[in-house]
């Protein structure tokens, strides 16, 4: 079950002026957090915005004893209510729902796993690959942004031993371009005897086409979507994704519940 609480806010650090890392003292949700799962986040007590909204867990936050003392998100703003994350004052409170959905499935050794981000969708990954190095996979982050300014915690990979391969739409850091083009020379010299799962989380293109080039190499590969969720619940239906079926048909699924994390392959791309 998920629990809802009004959780403090312990910090909350400007990364840029839209990004910001929000600290929330919700240790219960933090302890049962799973890579891939999200919380539902209200941060205003009035009703504009109404509705809580969707955000992957970013970090666990442990004392020295290692238990779970709250959990961070990684916030882009882009309207009513991450503009309100990104200005919380400590101590403000932000109702705090979680943890929900499905959570990525991490491989063992000899498997290696590549993780492919593009801009905010770095957010799940960071406790994702803290759970891979913990099993002793080989990790690589495949990170893309607009520019070298929008790409963060690369020491945070780095020192968990995850090789980086990074690339900026006005090639300011790494490769010009997309991140899917090097992933895509990458999959193409890597040997049949290696296996390697993708994970990927960021905008719609970027997750069809990572689906499409692990589909066309014969790669496993789970997509994190990111859907407009009313509740997080399976009441609403805002969230549904085209899925194949068992049958071989497709049917819309409650990407809250089914999801967020789903298998790329079985996804209709529009
Ligand atoms: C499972 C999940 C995990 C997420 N994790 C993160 C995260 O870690 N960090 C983060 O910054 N964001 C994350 N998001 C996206 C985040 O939920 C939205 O940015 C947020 O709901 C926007 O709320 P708002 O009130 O600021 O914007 P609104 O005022 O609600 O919307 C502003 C504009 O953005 C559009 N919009 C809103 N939500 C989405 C969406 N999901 N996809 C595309 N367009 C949208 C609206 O249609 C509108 O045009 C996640 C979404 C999902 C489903
Ligand atoms: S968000 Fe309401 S059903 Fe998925």
């Amino acid at each position: 079950m998920p629990i809802d609480v009004a959780a403090r806010v312990m910090a909350n650090r400007p990364l840029s002026n839209d990004y910001n890392v929000l600290a929330l003292a919700a240790p219960a949700i933090a302890s049962l957090a799973m890579p891939g799962q999200f919380v539902m986040l209200k941060p205003g007590a009035g009703a504009d915005p109404l509705l809580r909204r969707p955000f992957s867990v970013f970090e666990i936050l442990r004392d020295a004893d290692g238990s779970a003392t709250g959990l961070t998100i990684l916030s882009k703003r882009i309207g009513a209510s991450t503009s309100l994350l990104y200005d919380a004052r400590q101590g403000q409170r932000v109702d705090c729902l979680g943890p929900l959905g499905r959570p990525f499935t991490i491989v063992d050794p000899p498997s290696d796993a590549w993780m492919v981000a593009g801009g905010v969708g770095l957010a799940p990954f960071a406790t994702l690959a803290q759970s891979l190095r913990a099993r002793g996979v080989r990790s690589t982050l495949f990170y893309g942004a607009r520019r070298s300014a929008e790409l963060f915690y690369l020491d945070f990979f780095r020192h968990l031993d995850v090789e980086l391969v990074l690339t900026t739409e006005d090639g300011s850091l790494g490769e010009r371009g997309r991140v899917v083009a090097p992933l895509e020379r990458r999959l193409a010299a890597l040997t049949r005897s290696t296996a390697v799962m993708l994970y990927a989380c960021g905008p719609d293109g970027m997750l069809a086409a990572t689906a499409r080039t692990a589909m066309a190499y014969s790669r496993p590969c789970e997509v994190s979507v990111e859907r407009i969720m009313g509740c997080g619940l399976g009441g609403c239906y805002s969230c549904v994704v085209p899925m194949r079926g068992e049958d071989g048909a497709f049917h819309h699924v409650r990407s809250c519940l089914a999801g967020p994390v789903l298998r790329g392959d079985q996804i209709r791309w529009e």
